[in-house]
């Protein structure tokens, strides 16, 4: 009976959330109507995304490039200003925090964490174990398996306690996964095998009680091999009462391929077990040159992954993959591809901004 009330509510919620796309006008003009009706003297904050997301009960992050944060001040002012919680691009990944084996350098992440704390954002840590951007020392020295797994502790041992009572929530084990639901062929799983990610998750656990464990991963925002092998582990994993608190869904989108319509079903199913949810890595790329069909498609995408996460009662943060198109990491890595921000080159707004902030005006309230 529950069941099924809670299934017919998510069902005409997401009915609603879906009309509204294409019957509100522009939020961002709205916000201004409102600003002026409020006359002088009544001090209307500006509504930004991490404000709106505030009524709707999550955070509203980025991920944010090291080096444009140290160097580029209206990018600094965008992410101080429009965001509640932020993710190191590459800061805290373990090619960049210990390039010398034995030697650590947590200068950038450590830069962002400040950065975080000054204007009250929370941090997700971006990530523990994955099977790119490891040092080269790492991936090119013949490690027996038990040198391995040691190397693996320390190094979340040492690295969350380094970041202790700062991080919101880890990503402790980043693409564990191919597409068709095996696990991926990785230096952990050929050496240690499948066990190496509930050590993880242990290890993570017992260094830093509070924060938030997430296993996250690409191609998995809608019902499919990928996400049906995963919540099988996390199902596994949460029998065995290993330490894992949440899904992260990257949520790499692009406007070629049709969007992920079953999202909310497929979070459900997560939420269902207990897990805490979040879109990690929000971004929709396109075949270049961008035209304005393929700018709404891409705010289409950018509203079923912000959709999926509202329908979810325990996604409580929604993260885009930085916030403007001049630092993308898409056209080096699909080439001729790009676009796939929520602002343009110059910080103009896109639609998928627009999408954005009516969908969370629409939201608040949630919780
Ligand atoms: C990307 C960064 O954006 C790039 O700057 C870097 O060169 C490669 O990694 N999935 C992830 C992220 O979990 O860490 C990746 O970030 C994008 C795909």
């Amino acid at each position: 009976m529950l069941k099924a009330n809670r299934s017919v509510a998510v069902g005409s919620a997401v009915a609603v959330l879906l009309v509204s796309a294409f019957t509100l006008s522009s939020a961002s003009a709205a916000t201004d109507d409102a600003g002026r009706r409020g006359g002088p003297g009544h001090s209307a904050a500006p509504q930004t995304l991490g404000s709106l997301g505030k009524k709707a009960g999550l955070r509203i992050g980025t991920a944010v490039g090291a080096t444009a944060l140290a160097e580029d001040a209206p990018y600094r002012a965008k992410v101080a200003g429009e965001f509640s919680s932020v993710t190191a691009e590459n800061a805290m990944k373990w090619e960049s925090v210990e390039p010398t084996r034995g030697t650590y350098d947590w200068a950038a992440a450590d830069e962002l964490v400040d950065f975080a704390k000054k204007n009250r954002q929370l941090v997700r840590g971006h990530t523990l174990v994955w099977h790119s951007q490891l040092p080269a020392w790492l991936n090119d020295g013949d490690f027996t398996a038990e040198e391995l797994r040691e190397i693996l502790r320390r190094h979340i041992t040492d690295q969350v306690t380094h970041f202790k009572g700062d991080i919101w929530q880890w990503d402790v084990v980043n693409e564990a996964f191919n597409d068709d639901g095996t696990l991926r062929d990785s230096i952990w799983l050929r050496k240690l095998g499948p066990g190496y990610i509930a050590d993880a998750f242990r290890w993570a656990h017992e260094a830093d009680p509070k924060a938030r464990l997430f296993i996250n991963d690409y191609n998995i925002e809608g019902v499919n091999a990928k996400s049906t092998a995963l919540y099988e582990l996390v199902t596994q994993l949460r029998k065995q009462r290993v330490p894992v608190h949440g899904v992260g869904i990257q949520g790499h989108l692009g406007v070629q391929y049709s969007a992920p319509h079953d999202i909310a079903d497929n979070m459900m199913r997560f939420d269902r077990l207990g897990l805490e949810t979040a879109i990690t890595e929000a971004d929709v790329r396109m075949p270049m040159p961008a035209d304005s069909t393929k700018l709404e498609a891409q705010a289409e995408g950018y509203g079923v992954l912000l959709r999926g996460c509202l329908l979810t009662p325990g996604c409580n943060d929604f993260t885009v993959w930085g916030f403007t198109d001049t630092y993308s990491w898409v056209p080096d890595t699909f080439p001729g591809q790009g676009a796939a921000n929520i602002l343009d080159e110059n910080y103009a707004p896109k639609p998928a901004y627009g999408t954005l902030r009516q969908t969370l005006t629409l939201a608040a309230g949630r919780h």
